[in-house]
């Protein structure tokens, strides 16, 4: 018999797996007879106490039968053993992964360049302050948290935290019973779909659309109608006469097109939905990130109904991996949406919800999104500035006062010209974003979405001189060599983002 050990482990455990694959792969055939512990030990210079050992392993788990002194034999598994291993292969996933599949393999790829100036959207600001303040509220909660208790509705002090912070800011009145703790606002899509969508019921989202709330709803089976939008956000007048089931917004700062819904469309909105007794949805990710004023109240301050689903998400305001968010539930759905959370995962990590109910508490958060608030503000001048002196007519600027991206319409361009400006910029060291990533339908004009939450404003500064000259570069045609490097593009200063 040969056995061959795979030097991982203590020594008997190495025997025991050994002699596992050998019974498995049919070498020790059914019924026969193990060698003494004496002569396995010899030939293979091991103990003979960890031979024994590994015999009763094997015997413990049913691999072999008799007594040690009597012989021990293999014992006749029901199953045959395969000769050779084969790989399973999946060839009928559920109707949920196929739709889940589709939606994500169309999109184009939309990895991160490595690049010195990028502009991706989804990268917010990291305040390098937060980490230390971070780990200490960690370890804080890591001693005080009872690690055996655990609610699928969220840690009650993070709930009532997330209600003072609504009331505060959103102008949201809630209890922390209306209050629901998500792993993101990703799983808030998840979880609506869940709980409010049959086959086919329709789901309206604005067009331009968020392509992950637009996939979760997809992958249940639900029929996508996107509704057009302008510069007062979404237009209701052109919202399907048949009643949806929902409808999914982002008042506060449209996704990806940063327009803003008007006071008359809000009320239009929630019109729409009592008469249609049809639910809301509305997608506040960074309603709290406003650069003229204070933030506008969310739309579910104004819902008398009861209508509006209410997701809110750390991902921005902290940082994405975090992975928590928080809706408000109109009372009638309240109980359904915590037993769904409940059969997903029984509740968010209790440590971490802890340590974010005691940042918020003791005024850390606050304080950290001031910080970011007037740093994002400085950036988002210095993207508008740069874009205006080095791009100038070249783009039409969709500029709104909030969040950590705007959108410039490329004059000229189609889409595969945009295409090929974006190729051409990462050779640069630019990472521009086109539109059409973002989106599901493509938008009738070309354009880019260009986030500033990552950049200094002096790598934004120097990220629109590059723009400028990739567009120079792109309209002299076939050279895309650049004529002259700016003094200005140092490296140190774009990599290293100013701290708010
Ligand atoms: C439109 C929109 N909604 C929600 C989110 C937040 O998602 P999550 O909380 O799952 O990270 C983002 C983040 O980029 C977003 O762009």
């Amino acid at each position: 018999m040969f056995l061959e050990l795979d030097g991982h482990g203590p020594h008997y455990a190495q025997l025991t797996r050994a002699m596992k694959t050998a019974i498995l792969d049919g070498r020790m055939a059914a019924g026969s007879r193990l060698p003494p512990t004496r002569v396995l030990a010899h030939e293979l210079e091991l103990s003979r106490t960890t031979v024994l050992a590994a015999y009763e392993q094997l015997r413990a788990e049913g691999f072999i039968d008799g007594r040690v002194g009597s012989g021990s034999y293999v014992t006749n598994l029901p199953i045959a053993p395969t000769q050779s291993p084969c790989e399973a292969e999946f060839t009928s996933p559920s109707r949920y992964v196929r739709r889940a599949r589709l939606g994500h393999d169309l999109r184009p790829t939309r990895q991160q360049y490595k690049v010195r100036y990028n502009l991706l959207s989804t990268n917010p600001l990291i305040n390098p302050a937060l980490v230390d303040l971070w780990s200490r509220e960690l370890a804080r909660a890591a001693t005080h948290t009872a690690l055996e208790e655990n609610s699928a509705q969220g840690l009650f002090a993070l709930r009532q935290q997330v209600c003072d912070y609504l009331a505060r800011r959103r102008g949201i009145r809630a209890s922390p019973e209306d209050v629901l703790i998500t792993s993101g606002a990703q799983q808030a899509f998840s979880l609506t779909a869940r709980v409010l969508l049959d086959e086919d019921d329709t789901v309206v989202m604005e067009d331009p659309d968020y392509f992950a709330a637009y996939q979760a709803f997809a992958a249940h089976g639900a029929r996508l109608r996107l509704v057009r939008t302008d510069a007062d956000g979404l237009v209701c007048g052109e919202l399907p006469a048949a009643p949806p089931r929902l409808v999914c917004v982002t008042p506060s700062h449209q996704f990806p097109g940063c327009s803003v819904l008007s006071l008359s469309r809000r009320l239009e909105l929630l019109r729409y939905a009592a008469d249609q007794s049809c639910w809301i949805l509305e997608d506040d990710y960074d309603g709290e990130f406003r650069y003229d004023g204070r933030p506008l109240a969310a739309l579910r301050s104004l819902d008398d109904g009861n209508r509006v689903i209410y997701v809110g998400s750390f991902s921005k305001m902290l940082f994405s991996t975090l992975r928590l968010g928080y809706m408000v539930l109109p009372a009638a759905l309240r109980d359904d949406f915590v037993a769904a959370k409940y059969l997903c995962d029984s509740g968010c990590p209790g440590i971490e919800q802890a340590a974010l109910a005691h940042f918020m508490e003791n005024g850390g958060f606050e304080r950290h999104l001031r910080r970011v608030r007037k740093e994002l503000m400085a950036r988002h001048h210095a993207l508008i500035e740069g874009l205006r002196r080095y791009v100038g007519r070249r783009v039409d600027i969709v500029d709104s006062p909030a969040g950590m991206h705007v959108v410039a319409w490329l004059n000229g361009y189609g889409h595969a010209r945009a295409e090929e400006l974006v190729a051409h910029a990462r050779t640069r060291g630019l990472g521009l974003y086109p539109m059409t990533w973002y989106v599901h339908q493509p938008p009738p004009r070309a354009g880019l979405l260009l986030g500033y939450g990552r950049l200094s404003t002096t790598a934004l500064h120097q990220a629109m001189q590059l723009f400028g000259q990739c567009l120079d570069e792109m309209d002299a045609g076939g050279d895309r060599t650049p004529r002259r490097r700016t003094a200005a593009l140092r490296p140190a200063d774009a990599t290293d983002p100013a701290e708010p």
